[in-house]
């Protein structure tokens, strides 16, 4: 009785704080509303049309020519909704000198930057801590960055990108969490969470802009800025769950692709910018286009000229040109011709208004410069940064048990590091975690020579340069850290390449560090092949050749061909690009300080000509046990060479007992699923547990497997846990090309719990009416 009270009093008052957050939160909405509305009321057109403007941080002569007025001009007569590409505290504030202080209405700017994967700390890229499995580190991370680059001045973040990447030639799949719209729905979410907090406005934080809105990753043949022609069962199931994932973690901006969607650019697309995004989701914050882009529908052959562009992107629902300048030209004569209201203009600007409010602008507009050292030197982020190499790293092949490599001497007595990534820094950080300001970056030899200190002697060499045969369009440029290794003529590459191999000889094994440079991976960073370019091919062959044991550490943006590797080098690393500390925390998993059990958020593809390659495609006429050899390609196997959810550790894990608290139930009805996972090895380490559905029939045939749940556990050795998951409507649902409509069907589907996308523990159950 006396308990039945204390609970009753106890659910009033949860219910009670919950009314009071949620007044508070409709409050604070309320006055920033009016806040906006009263300085709405006092401004004029060329004002709004300046808040609905991102002006580049330096000169532009377009931009310049086109409207009369450098853009720091722009800011100072009218004002700017936001400035981008600039990074630097000082000049962050003298541009916010010119807003504030001398523009008539005082509006501070938003500055805005392609905080990736850290500011000064730079954490693995996207595509790295996908393979993590882990939306808690993944927060953290994004935390940290939130708050160095908050503490620099930058309020707003170009991320997180989540566009689904089921094409490894395409130089993005690097910033986004790889092909599947169930993980990248949990590493949307995670990524806002820690960027902009629980909620937009919170201290030390940023307002995020989720991108790029929407079906980039889908470009054709996986050429950067291609066209995507996705049809529209596909972009409502695959290419726009971690989107809308992201906006309901409360993302405050959208920032609109480059590409032609279903032949309307996506930054003129009435049907992405206004009905899905606006009507279907009730998305309420404002919408960014990607880097002139509004120009861009000209050139797309969209737009007759600017006025058509302006017309096009603004009446499709997008607030604020980026960089183009084309709004600022053109907006006010369309809304003097009649053809854009001004009640259109005012409902595009407060919502970046409102975005300036809550994040404290107008209170702190300015950088604290003396604090900026405090923030960034914080060792804790280090750590941070070190624990998410660690959690990110796959092992995709560890034959023999050859890694954990011994530290101590007993076994190995010297190490040869080899290849053209072996000492490189700033490769390690992507393109965009070397375009904010990052602090020092620890290569994976010096962490390796660090981790064994006295006790191994470390030889190093370089072998042959990498480079692109097309260069980037990043590269070489005086003012950014983005340099190329230098082009070598034959003679210059045998020598390196020799050099290398007498080192690989004289040492008891070989680490090899390859793949791709910061610039082969990341925007306009498509290829054709997925080879281990520039005679690193070569290399690893001729290292192999003698005899000597070989690890092979692969730095990159996306799977490459490794199928020579998989079946003739005993161990592979994949770290992708691990950030700041990637050269410690690679050393930390190569020595067994820590074990690995990252997992590939993309099927791996044996040859370019196999790629676009994902699990999650629908079964055909052949079905899935029919031999490949036989119905798809004659010349290589029709599956992925590692497939999605993949990855070893150096222990391992049995999955059994699965049970589901139902086998028939009706539409509607939670599914308890569960597991028993034990670690069947003799060290302590993470399995991360997948649950994958396929609903047999229904009114569209629906893929082979859908990853619907996953949990990375801990687990000692020799422990066993059970795992829970629920299949929910979400979980459950589809959106029908049949019905047009999302739909849970009365049907029978198959579940199957394991550690990757063949797992074969499997229990099936049906859904009536
Ligand atoms: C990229 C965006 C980025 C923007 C601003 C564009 O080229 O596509 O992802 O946010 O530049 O740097």
């Amino acid at each position: 009785m006396f308990r039945d009270a204390a609970k009753s009093s106890l659910i009033f008052r949860l219910l009670a704080l919950i009314f009071f957050v949620h007044l508070c939160v409709a409050l604070s909405l309320a006055q920033t509303e009016s806040k906006a509305n009263d300085l709405l009321r006092q401004m004029t057109l060329e004002e709004k049309v300046a808040q609905l403007t991102q002006l580049p941080g330096f000169q532009v002569p377009e931009f310049t020519q086109q409207n009369g007025l450098t853009p720091e001009e722009v800011a100072r007569k009218y004002g700017a909704g936001s400035v981008l590409w600039v990074s630097d505290p000082k000049e962050i504030n003298r541009w916010q000198h010119l807003a504030v202080d001398q523009s008539r209405l005082h509006i501070p700017i938003l500055f805005g930057l392609d905080v990736i994967h850290g500011y000064h700390t730079i954490f693995p890229s996207p595509i790295a801590m996908a393979s993590s499995w882990d939306p808690k580190m993944v927060e953290a991370a994004q935390s940290v960055a939130a708050r160095e680059a908050r503490a620099a001045g930058i309020a707003w973040t170009f991320g997180p990108m989540v566009d689904i990447a089921r094409d490894a030639r395409w130089g993005r799949m690097m910033e986004g969490a790889g092909e599947d719209p169930y993980l990248g729905a949990a590493m949307a979410r995670a990524q806002v969470l820690g960027f902009q907090g629980a909620q937009l406005g919170g201290p030390n934080h940023v307002m995020a802009s989720v991108k790029h809105f929407a079906g980039y990753g889908a470009a054709e043949g996986g050429r950067d800025y291609d066209a995507s022609y996705i049809p529209e069962e596909l972009m409502w199931n695959v290419y726009l769950p971690p989107f809308k994932a992201a906006l309901d973690a409360g993302a405050g901006t959208v920032m609109s692709a480059y590409m032609d969607l279903n032949d309307v650019p996506a930054s003129g697309n009435r049907w992405l910018l206004h009905d899905v995004l606006r009507d279907a989701w009730q998305f309420k914050g404002f919408v960014v286009s990607d880097a002139n882009a509004v120009h861009s529908l000209i050139t797309h052959g969209y737009a007759r000229d600017g006025q058509d562009a302006t017309y096009k992107a603004f009446s499709a629902g997008l607030n604020m040109d980026m960089a183009s300048g084309t709004y600022l030209k053109f907006l006010p004569a369309e809304v003097q011709a009649g053809r854009i209201s001004t009640q259109q203009i005012d409902d595009a600007v407060r919502p970046i208004l409102e975005a300036k409010i809550r994040l404290g602008l107008f209170e702190h507009p300015y950088v604290d410069e003396p604090l900026i050292p405090q923030v960034l030197n914080d060792p804790q982020s280090q750590q941070t940064a070190r624990a998410a190499v660690q959690r990110s790293v796959v092992l995709l092949r560890n034959e023999g048990g050859m890694l954990p490599l011994d530290k101590s001497s007993k076994q190995i007595k010297s190490i040869a590091v080899i290849g053209p990534l072996a000492d490189a820094e700033t490769d390690l950080l992507s393109m965009w975690g070397a375009l904010t300001k990052p602090g020092p970056t620890v290569s994976i030899l010096r962490g390796i020579k660090e981790k064994v200190g006295s006790a191994v002697q470390v030889e190093f060499a370089h072998g042959p340069n990498i480079w692109r045969d097309i260069p980037s369009l990043f590269e070489n440029i005086p003012s950014l850290p983005l340099k190329a290794q230098p082009k070598q003529n034959a003679e210059e590459a045998k020598k390196a390449m020799d050099d290398a191999v007498a080192v690989a000889k004289q040492n008891d094994i070989a680490v090899l560090v390859l793949g791709e440079t910061d610039l082969m991976s990341g925007e306009a960073a498509s290829r054709s092949s997925l080879n281990l370019s520039g005679g690193q091919q070569e290399l690893l062959e001729a290292v192999v050749a003698t005899g000597k044991p070989v690890v092979l550490v692969l730095v990159n943006g996306r799977p490459l061909d490794i199928s020579w590797a998989a079946e003739h080098v005993p161990a592979i690393l994949e770290v992708w690009y691990p950030g700041s500390q990637g050269g410690n925390g690679v050393a930390d998993v190569l020595f067994g300080d820590a074990n690995p059990a990252g997992h590939l958020p993309v099927s791996w593809p044996r040859t370019s000509g196999t790629a676009p390659v994902y699990y999650n495609h629908n079964l055909t006429q052949a079905p899935e046990d029919a031999p490949d050899f036989k119905s798809r390609y004659w010349d290589v196997r029709n599956t992925p060479l590692f497939p999605f959810g993949y990855g070893l550790s150096y222990t391992t894990f049995s999955f059994d007992n699965l049970k589901l608290n139902h086998a028939e139930a009706k539409v509607g009805t939670n599914l308890e699923v569960s597991v028993d996972v034990a670690n069947t090895g003799g060290r302590a380490g993470d399995a991360v547990v997948q649950l994958y559905i396929h609903q047999r029939a229904g009114s569209a045939s629906r893929p082979v497997r859908q990853l619907k749940g996953f949990q990375r556990v801990s687990l000692p050795a020799s422990a066993k846990k059970t795992v829970h998951f629920t299949l929910g409507k979400e979980e459950l649902q589809f959106w029908s090309p049949a019905t047009k409509q999302w739909v849970v069907e009365p049907e029978q589907f198959d579940v199957w719990v394991g550690g990757d996308s063949t797992a074969t523990l499997h229990g099936e159950f049906r859904l009536t009416r």
